[in-house]
C-alpha cells in the first residue's frame, strides 16, 4: 500500500488515530510518575506510615520511555513527570533528557515538593527541563510541618533560589489551600512570589488524601481566597486568552506591569470550579497504569504488555481504550461520586 492510500490507522506503525474521548475531548498531555515515594508526608496526600512498591514493579526509564514515544504517535505532546517525589528516583535528570529527544515531544516538566532541588537543578536545566511546580503550601516552619509532617521549609526555598540562579525560569508554586490550616498563609505566600517572580497557584484540597479525612467544609474556596488576596494584596484582573490546557484560571495583579515575573497568580479549583470539560489529560502510574482521570476507578495495564513483548500497536490500543472510557466529569459533590481505590502519591497528582 503507498502512503496516499494507507489508512490513519496504518500511520507510524500504530494505530494513529488520536485520543479523543466520548466527549470530543483530545488527550495531548500524558502525566508520568516515576515513583510513589516521597521524602515527606503531607497530609493531604500520604499516610504517615507507608509501604512503598518493590522497585521491580515500577516501570523503568527505558518503559516509560517506551510508552511515550507510542503516546507521542497518537499525539501527546507535554509530558509531566510527577510522584510521589520525582526527585527521588535516581538519574531523573537522564529520563528527562531521552523523553525530549522523542519525536513529537515539545515539552518536558516536573512538579516537585523542591526538597532536593537545590542538589538537582543544575542537571534538570542542562537536561532541558522546560517547566518546574514547586509546592510550597506555607512559609510558616510551623505550618509546613503540621502539613508535611516533617521538616523541610528551609531546603525548598534553597531549592527556589538554585532553581531561578541556574535558569530554571517557568517556576510554578502550588499552595494547597486547606480551612482551618492555611489561612494565615495566604496572603505571606501571595507577597513572596510577586516579590520573588514566582507563578503561585492556589489548589483547592481534592479527597485524594490517603488518610481519608476529607471533607467538603475542609475546602476552601479559590473564589474566597481571591477575595482575600484582592483585599490585602492588590487587586486582579482576569488573565484574557488562558492556555486552556492548564487547570488553574490566572489573574494578574493590576498594580505590576504585565509581562513581570510574579504579576500572575492562579486558582486550581477541581471542587468548586470543574474543568473537566477542558481536560486534556491521561495519566500513568508509577508501576504503569493507565488512568483517564484523578478520580479514575478504573486503570489499563501497561506494564504487563511491556513485559509480555508487546506490539507499539497494543500500546496504542490500550491509550485509546483508557480515554474512550473516560466519564464526563469527576463528580465530587455529587451522590454517584466514589472516591478511587488510590490515593495521591500512588497516583501521580
Ligand atoms: P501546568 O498547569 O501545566 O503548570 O501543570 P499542572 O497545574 O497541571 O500540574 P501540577 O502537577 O502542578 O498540578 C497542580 C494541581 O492541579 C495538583 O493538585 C493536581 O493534582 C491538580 N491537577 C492537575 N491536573 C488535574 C486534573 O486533570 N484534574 C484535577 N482534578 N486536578 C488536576
Ligand atoms: N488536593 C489537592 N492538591 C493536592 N496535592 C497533593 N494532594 C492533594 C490533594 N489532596 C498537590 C500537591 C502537589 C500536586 C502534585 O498535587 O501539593 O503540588
Ligand atoms: Fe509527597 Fe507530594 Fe504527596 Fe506531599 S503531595 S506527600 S510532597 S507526593
Amino acid at each position: 500500500m503507498n502512503a496516499s492510500q494507507s489508512s490513519p490507522q496504518q500511520e507510524g506503525g500504530v494505530a494513529a488515530e488520536k485520543l479523543i474521548d466520548a466527549f470530543g475531548r483530545v488527550h495531548t498531555d500524558l502525566r508520568v510518575s516515576v515513583t510513589d515515594r516521597c521524602n515527606i508526608r503531607c497530609r493531604y496526600c500520604m499516610p504517615l506510615d507507608v509501604t512503598f512498591k518493590p522497585r521491580e514493579e515500577l516501570l523503568s526509564f527505558e518503559e516509560i520511555e517506551r510508552v511515550v514515544a507510542v503516546a507521542a504517535e497518537l499525539g501527546v505532546r507535554s509530558i509531566r513527570l510527577t510522584g510521589g517525589e520525582p526527585l527521588v528516583r535516581r538519574d531523573l535528570h537522564r529520563l528527562i533528557e531521552r523523553l525530549l529527544a522523542v519525536a513529537g515531544i515539545d515539552e518536558v516538566a516536573l512538579t516537585s515538593n523542591g526538597l532536593l532541588l537545590k542538589q538537582q537543578a543544575a542537571d534538570l536545566a542542562a537536561a532541558g527541563l522546560s517547566r518546574i511546580n514547586v509546592s510550597l503550601d506555607s512559609l510558616r516552619e510551623e505550618t509546613f510541618r503540621e502539613l508535611a509532617r516533617s521538616d523541610g521549609l528551609s531546603q525548598v526555598l534553597a531549592g527556589l533560589a538554585e532553581a531561578k540562579r541556574v535558569g530554571l525560569n517557568q517556576i510554578r508554586l502550588n499552595a494547597v489551600s486547606i480551612r482551618g490550616l492555611t489561612e494565615q498563609d495566604i496572603v505571606p505566600l501571595a507577597r513572596f512570589a510577586r516579590e520573588q517572580g514566582f507563578h503561585l497557584r492556589f489548589i483547592e484540597f481534592m479527597p485524594l488524601d490517603a488518610d481519608q479525612r476529607w471533607s467538603q467544609p475542609q475546602v476552601l474556596s479559590g473564589s474566597d481566597v481571591r477575595a482575600v488576596l484582592e483585599e490585602a494584596v492588590g487587586p486582579l484582573q482576569p488573565v484574557a486568552g488562558n492556555d486552556p490546557g492548564q487547570p488553574a484560571v490566572d489573574y494578574r495583579y493590576a498594580d505590576m506591569p504585565a509581562d513581570t515575573a510574579g504579576s500572575l497568580v492562579g486558582f486550581i479549583d477541581p471542587v468548586t470550579q470543574p474543568f473537566c470539560q477542558r481536560c486534556d489529560r491521561l495519566r500513568l502510574t508509577a508501576d504503569g497504569q493507565f488512568r483517564n482521570c484523578l478520580f479514575s476507578t478504573e486503570e489499563w495495564d501497561a506494564r504487563q504488555l511491556l513485559r509480555d513483548g508487546c506490539e507499539d500497536r497494543a500500546l496504542a490500543e490500550l491509550m485509546q481504550a483508557c480515554v474512550k472510557a473516560k466519564r464526563e466529569a469527576h463528580g465530587i459533590g455529587t451522590p454517584s461520586f466514589t472516591r478511587p481505590g488510590r490515593a495521591m502519591y500512588e497516583i501521580g497528582g
